[in-house]
Order: structure tokens, then C-alpha cells, then sequence
């Protein structure tokens, strides 16, 4: 071994022991004849004292080549700091090691980056550099702590009886919502596997041959536009069992997402989650991954604002609309300019604008002043305790779409006023999905999740009349406002199946064509089965309080999908082309 010790690990109780440490330069100080290395590791970081008066010259010469990132082996002694040099902020901070040997084991050229602040620097270079970035502590404890995670996630599997089992990269399409990434196929030209957008197909497949208890850690690929918490290849912690209905699985959920916390951060996790229906989901925060950690949450005026006095609200009512508001209490912090904007912000999501009332301790200041008659005023404050100093806002129109815009601003409002907890981790269920919704710009009906979720036993036979009154058995889990989890009960009948692509505007050969082995399986007599799958890197970046999941993952893409390191994706030789019967008919940038 190279060491003897690792630079994270050293206290007073070695002190005297004479050691063997290897690791990079983190940071230099030159005193003249005493020089001090910040010696760093994965386990941490060790102070080493070179006395230069007490070394031989050529030792000296070396010690003085060293440069920041150097790779070097040291050996000496480690002593007690005096009282006033301790550093509590480190492990090792009551000692440091006084050199005796230095060997470079390697050096290092000018960096591109400070390293301990690459953070900050441009996430192109950053990502090119990615072994540098991974030598920052901060993103290097992100890496160690999703090993541990995945670890402890593990331990629950194999303490509740799960199978882990691995399923096909090169596989056919599976219907996510995304676009396949497609890969060649040179023994079948002409042919294409798609990468999986998810196991959900193989894992349901699993069931029909009597694993009752299923998880994989998954890697899932999907060609979408990306965004902070969406990457192209990503990490699910896939799950189905059989013979459950919707509270099994959500126990398993629960207590696998409690275990892996609690052990892994030692923080208490109270369960159950609390749950909400999807409806309710919309009216009271505006959208399906509602952030619990603060109230404000959305009320309905509709009612109050009947023959309010104005003509512009009256309007809208008579035209079958409805209208929605926030409170906010420190309405005071919302300045007019804040209201312009939303206002605007408004307008860009196709509405008119917005209506405000500014409650004051006698008056109320508010563009509909001179309209609202005192009554509905009073009635406002009354029914809504609306105390001075509070900012109404309100917004007519289609009630979907006013839940909606109203619940981005409540969230926008929310940060600016710092109501949101940070230190808080709040999860919810949210459950009874439509199945089905549609597509205005293709005209179809889409699902809500993927074509294998199950209706409502008691909605089986609304399908072919009122489709989009269907409700699903499917859950999502939701943390802080993100959806980490989501899944439900399948339909384990090949009729029901093939009932659900015909109202999705397939032919039977388009279905045949796409999912014949699942449906030919589901004949051959498939358990009821259901399950879920957590996006692991989006469940890390809360846990660390990241805000983006490439804070989660070694080597990510970046907003473009490429990856800067490798870069990935290039152009290939046209032999290759060849072998695989691909001839392109434009130049590719290169
Ligand atoms: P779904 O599509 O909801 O369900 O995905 C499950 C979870 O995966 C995460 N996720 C992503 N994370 C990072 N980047 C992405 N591009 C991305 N897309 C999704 C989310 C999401 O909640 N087969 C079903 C699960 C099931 O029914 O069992 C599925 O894939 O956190």
C-alpha cells in the first residue's frame, strides 16, 4: 500500500504514530522556511508541515516542485496543533503530520478551474473537466452518498424477499410519453432496437412468469427536452410485485423510501404520507406535484364575486367561467411592480391579465375600485378573514386553466417571499388520475400514464362512452414539489389491453405490431400485478438539496444531450454506415 492511513482519518489518538498518506495538493502556503500542504483524499483533507530548515537539500529541491494537484506520497509524523492552529471544520483538524519523506507520484498541469469553486464556472468546461469537478467535495460527497442510498435501498429489497433482475438495454419501444433513442441493428439491416424508456414491459412480463417481487435499479432513456431534473439517460428504482392491490404497494413505497432516509441520513421519516385525490391536487395547488411545505393555497371566488359590480368579472361568469385567487398575507412585500409582471406573465399564457385587491386598515386599493360594490368587499374580508396588509389576487376563465397559471404563482410568490421550508422534506400521494386526456393539437386521447394502467374497476364501463371521465389506478409519489415516484396497478386481461389501444386509435395490427408479445403473455395466465418506479438521481438532488440533478450523476449530459467529456454524441466512419446499411443524406455538424 501506498499509505497507511487515509486523509480523512487521523485525530489526536495517532499522534506520535509515525504515517504513510497519498493524495492531491488541494492548497499551498509558502512561509519561507515552513511550507504547508493541504494533502486531500476522498475521506478528507490533512495539514503536512515542511520544516524546511530540518530537511536534507534535495528534499527541499522536490517539496518545491510541488504545484497545486500534484499527486504525492509523504511519510512523517503526526503531531498535536496547538490550541490556537485547530481547525474544527475538519476531522483532522487537531492535528498535522510533520514531513519527513515526499515522493510526486504524479504532477498536474495549469487548471483550467480553481477546483474547490468550479461550481460557479461554466457548466460546458466544468463538464469537460468532469474528473477535476468530481474532486470537488461537495460533488464527490453527492456521488459517495447516492452509493450509500442505493446500498440501503438494496438491504430492504433483500430483507422483503425481491428479486433483482436485470432487463434488456436493446430492446423494443416502451411507450413513456418520450421519443426512443433508436440503435441499429447490423445482423438485421433495416432494423432498429429502441433503448428502453423504461422496464416497464419485461417487469410486467416478469410477473406473468411468477417472480411475485421485482426491483431493478434501472437505467432509462428518453429522448425529451431537457430540463434541471430531466437528463436522457436516467436512473429509476424500479419496482412490481403480484397479487397487491394499490395500498401494498404503496406500504412497500413507503417504508423502502423511509428505511433508505433514515439509515442513510439518520433523519426521521413519519409515515404514512398523507395523499390527495388528483382533483383535488389541481383546485387547491393548481398542478399534480403540489409543494406542501407552505400553505397559500388556491380559493375558489366564483361564489363571493356573483354580482360583484363589475362588469369585467360578471362577464366572465356569465360565460361559464370561474374565478380563482391567492391570499397573500404579506401582500405588503408584493410591490406593483411584482403584479405588472404577473400580470404580464398572465397575459403570456393567453389570459387577459390579472385582478387585485389591496387591503389597507380602512380602504381597499384596487383597479376595480370604483365597480366592486362595499358589500362584496366586506363579504370578501369576512369569509376569508382577510386581515390588513393583505394582497388578493384573482384570475376568471376556464377552471383548469386558472388552476393551473394560478398555481405557478403561487409558487413563484412562494419563493419570493420565502415561505417555502427548505429543511423540510413533505411528501404526498397523489391519487385517481384521469386515464385518459386529450391532445388538442393531435386531436387524439393520450394516457395520463403509460396504455398498461389500469381504469377504475367501476369506470371499465365508461370507456367506450366517456373516456376521458375514467379514472386510473395509478399513484404518484410527490417530494417538495417534485415527482420522485410514480406507477399503478396493470391490466392483467388481454381484452381490457386491447380495449384501451383501440380508444388510444390503434388498429389491431398497430397494436399487434408494437405490444404483440405482451398481450400474447397476458393470455397465458398473467397474475393482477402492479407497481412503480422512483427516479433515483431527482430523489438524490432533494436529499442533497442540489438543484439539479447533474449534481446527482457522474457524467451527465448537458442541456443539449451531449456530453463533453467524451463528446458524445459524434459522427461515426462510413464503413460503419456501411456494416449497417445507413447512408446519411446531409452533412452532420461535425
Ligand atoms: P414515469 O415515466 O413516471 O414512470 O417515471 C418514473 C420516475 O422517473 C423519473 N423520471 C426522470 N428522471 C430524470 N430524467 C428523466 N428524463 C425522467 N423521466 C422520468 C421521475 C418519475 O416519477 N414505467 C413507469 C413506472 C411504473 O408505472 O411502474 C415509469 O417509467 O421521477
Amino acid at each position: 500500500m501506498l499509505r497507511t492511513h487515509t486523509c480523512g482519518e487521523l485525530t489526536v489518538g495517532n499522534v506520535g504514530e509515525e504515517v504513510k498518506l497519498a493524495g492531491w495538493v488541494s492548497s499551498i502556503r509558502d512561509h519561507g522556511n515552513i511550507i504547508f500542504f493541504d494533502l486531500r483524499d476522498r475521506y478528507g483533507i490533512t495539514q503536512v508541515v515542511c520544516n524546511l530548515n530540518a530537511l536534507d537539500e534535495n528534499l527541499v529541491d522536490v517539496i518545491k516542485k510541488v504545484r497545486q494537484e500534484f499527486v504525492i506520497q509523504i511519510s512523517g509524523k503526526v503531531v498535536e496543533r496547538s490550541p490556537e492552529t485547530v481547525n474544527p471544520k475538519l476531522s483532522t483538524g487537531s492535528i498535522e503530520v510533520v514531513l519527513k519523506e515526499l515522493d510526486i507520484l504524479n504532477s498536474c498541469q495549469a487548471l483550467p478551474f480553481e477546483i474547490q469553486e468550479s461550481k460557479k464556472i461554466n457548466e460546458n468546461i466544468r463538464l469537460k473537466y468532469r474528473y477535476l469537478d468530481l474532486r470537488r467535495q461537495q460533488l464527490k460527497d453527492n456521488i459517495v452518498f447516492r452509493s450509500i442510498f442505493t446500498g440501503r435501498m438494496r438491504e430492504f429489497f433483500s430483507s422483503e424477499n425481491f428479486v433483482e433482475i436485470e432487463t434488456p438495454i436493446l430492446t423494443r419501444s416502451t411507450p413513456e410519453g418520450a421519443r426512443d433513442f433508436l440503435v441499429p441493428s447490423r445482423l438485421n439491416p433495416g432494423n432498429f432496437y429502441a433503448l428502453p424508456q423504461s422496464p416497464q414491459l419485461f417487469k410486467q412480463i416478469l410477473m406473468i412468469s411468477g417472480f411475485d417481487r421485482y426491483y431493478q435499479i434501472a437505467r432509462c432513456f428518453r429522448d425529451e427536452d431537457l430540463r434541471s431534473d430531466r437528463q436522457p439517460e436516467f436512473t429509476q428504482v424500479d419496482i412490481e410485485m403480484s397479487f397487491i392491490e394499490e395500498d401494498d404497494i404503496i406500504d412497500v413505497s413507503e417504508r423502502l423510501i423511509k428505511y433508505s432516509i433514515e439509515k442513510s441520513m439518520g433523519l426521521e421519516v413519519k409515515l404514512p404520507f398523507p395523499r390527495i385525490t388528483y382533483t383535488e391536487a389541481i383546485n387547491r395547488f393548481g398542478t399534480d406535484k403540489p409543494d406542501i411545505r407552505f400553505g397559500m393555497e388556491i380559493l375558489d371566488f366564483t361564489e363571493v364575486l356573483q354580482n360583484s359590480g363589475s362588469s369585467t368579472l360578471e362577464e366572465i361568469l356569465r360565460s361559464g367561467g370561474t374565478i380563482k385567487g391567492l391570499i397573500i398575507e404579506q401582500g405588503e412585500k408584493v410591490s406593483i411592480k411584482d403584479v405588472d409582471a404577473l400580470n404580464e406573465f398572465v397575459k403570456q399564457k393567453g389570459g387577459k391579465g390579472i385582478g387585485w385587491i389591496r387591503f389597507r386598515e380602512k380602504e381597499i386599493v384596487s383597479p376595480l375600485k370604483k365597480s366592486l360594490k362595499e358589500s362584496v368587499v366586506e363579504n370578501l374580508k369576512t369569509i376569508f378573514d382577510i386581515k390588513p396588509g393583505t394582497l388578493l389576487i384573482f384570475l376568471g376563465g376556464q377552471e383548469k386553466w386558472v388552476c393551473e397559471t394560478l398555481g405557478e404563482i403561487r409558487l413563484d410568490v412562494g419563493k419570493r417571499l420565502k415561505l417555502i421550508d427548505e429543511s423540510v422534506l413533505r411528501f404526498l400521494w397523489v391519487l385517481d388520475f384521469p386515464l385518459f386526456e386529450y391532445n388538442e393539437e393531435e386531436r387524439r386521447l393520450e394516457c395520463v400514464h403509460h396504455p398498461f394502467t389500469s381504469p377504475k374497476v367501476q369506470d371499465i364501463d365508461i370507456l367506450d362512452k366517456e373516456p376521458l371521465k375514467a379514472k386510473s389506478r395509478a399513484y404518484d409519489l410527490v417530494l417538495n414539489g417534485t415527482e420522485i415516484g410514480g406507477g399503478s396497478i396493470r391490466i392483467h386481461q388481454r381484452q381490457l389491453q386491447e380495449k384501451i389501444f383501440s380508444i388510444l386509435n390503434m388498429k389491431p395490427d398497430q397494436y399487434n405490431q408494437k405490444f404483440g408479445f405482451l398481450l400474447e403473455a397476458l393470455s397465458y395466465g398473467a397474475p393482477p400485478h402492479g407497481g412503480l418506479a422512483f427516479g433515483l438521481d431527482r430523489l438524490i438532488m432533494i436529499l442533497r438539496n442540489e438543484d439539479s440533478i447533474r449534481e446527482t450523476i457522474a457524467f451527465p449530459k448537458t442541456q443539449k444531450g451531449v456530453c463533453p467529456l467524451s463528446d458524445a454524441p459524434g459522427t461515426v466512419d462510413e464503413r460503419q454506415l456501411k456494416d449497417l446499411y445507413i447512408r446519411i443524406d446531409f452533412k452532420p455538424k461535425e
